[in-house]
């Protein structure tokens, strides 16, 4: 069956942002999360507090997040090591993500490290977020497919799923990064999962809609018990890592399906595709999400 409520995380000003080759202003960017929050996102990833020279589109956080903090929301933040937690604490930011990969090419591309390194790194990071009373998501990369080797088989997946919860995640996210998945694949993987030790109730799953397949993808994790679903507000994303990586399901369109089949999310779609039409305006360019399109013509 499917779940009474989905928690939608919104990563339009992360994920969205960080790909765009054009900077975007910060106040552009904190008038963004605004309008996320007043549209009823209750879980709006905010930023990076990755090397700025990595990620120049998030160079600006440490001016962007103290403009956001005070919003009655969740505002999770990507830290890639211990420096990054610690200028994230410094902050007052209360939940952090790491993000590892399924596979050695992306760590290695993304993170600069080899997986075991990568892990190595994230382990300290998550226990001192433990201990200042944190919340700690774990990402998972390259979960379905990787741009240099192709099928990705699911115990990688499994592997780093376990190392990241055995090191205190609160919850996982899976990426399907470059958009390969298909539902078949994304039911084995939580049912291999499942027989492994990490539940639905832990999961979140992240797709990217590079083969139109993010809503399909998500309708079977749904059927799974997955109840935490990533997208991104008119469909904006990407990693700069990651060759043939595009937009994020669109938070528009996932919310337009999950309406239709009477589940709650509690977000005013007229609000959102506003905002989304709003940003693509800032951006130069129109929403790649089909449902801003549509609802978008006034
Ligand atoms: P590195 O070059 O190996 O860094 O990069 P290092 O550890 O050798 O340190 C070199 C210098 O960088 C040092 O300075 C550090 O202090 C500094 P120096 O001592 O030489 O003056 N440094 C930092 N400065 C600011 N903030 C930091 C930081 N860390 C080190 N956090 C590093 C390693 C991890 C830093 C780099 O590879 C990096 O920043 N990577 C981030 C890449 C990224 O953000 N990718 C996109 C997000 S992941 C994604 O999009 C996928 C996801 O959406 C899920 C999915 O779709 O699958 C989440
Ligand atoms: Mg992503």
């Amino acid at each position: 069956g499917l779940p009474a409520r989905v928690r939608i995380h919104e990563v339009g000003a992360r994920d969205g942002l960080q790909n765009e080759k054009a900077t975007v202003p910060t106040a552009v960017k904190a008038e963004f999360v605004r309008r996320l929050a007043d549209a009823g996102l209750t879980t709006i990833e905010a930023t990076s507090f990755v090397h700025p020279k990595w990620v120049p589109q998030l160079a600006d956080a440490e001016e962007l997040f103290p403009l956001v903090s005070g919003l009655p929301v969740a505002l999770p933040v990507l830290v890639p090591n211990q420096r990054g937690l610690d200028r994230a604490l410094a902050l007052g930011a209360r939940r952090v993500a790491v993000f590892a990969s399924a596979t050695e090419s992306f760590a290695k591309a993304n993170l600069n490290r080899t997986l075991d390194e990568s892990l190595a790194v994230f382990a300290p990071v998550v226990r001192r977020a433990k201990d200042e009373g944190v919340h700690v998501r774990g990402y998972v990369s390259m979960c379905f497919g990787d741009p240099w080797e192709g099928p990705v088989p699911a115990h990688q997946v499994v592997r780093v799923c376990r190392a990241l919860r055995d090191m205190g995640c609160d919850e996982l996210s899976l990426g399907d990064t470059i958009g390969v998945a298909t539902p078949g694949q994304v039911r084995a993987l939580l049912s291999l999962l499942a027989e492994e030790g990490v539940p639905a109730d832990v999961l979140g799953v992240h797709f990217h809609d590079t083969y139109g397949q993010a809503l399909a993808n998500t309708y079977a994790a749904l059927e799974h018990g997955v109840t935490t679903v990533d997208a991104s507000a008119g469909g904006l994303g990407g990693c700069p890592y990651a060759k043939s990586a595009t937009g994020n399901l669109a938070t528009e369109d996932l919310v337009w399906m999950l309406s239709g089949l009477g589940i709650d999310t509690g977000i005013d779609l007229g609000r959102l595709v506003a905002t989304s039409a709003w940003m693509a305006e800032r951006l130069g360019r129109p929403s790649p999400s089909r449902t801003v399109r549509a609802l978008g013509k006034t």
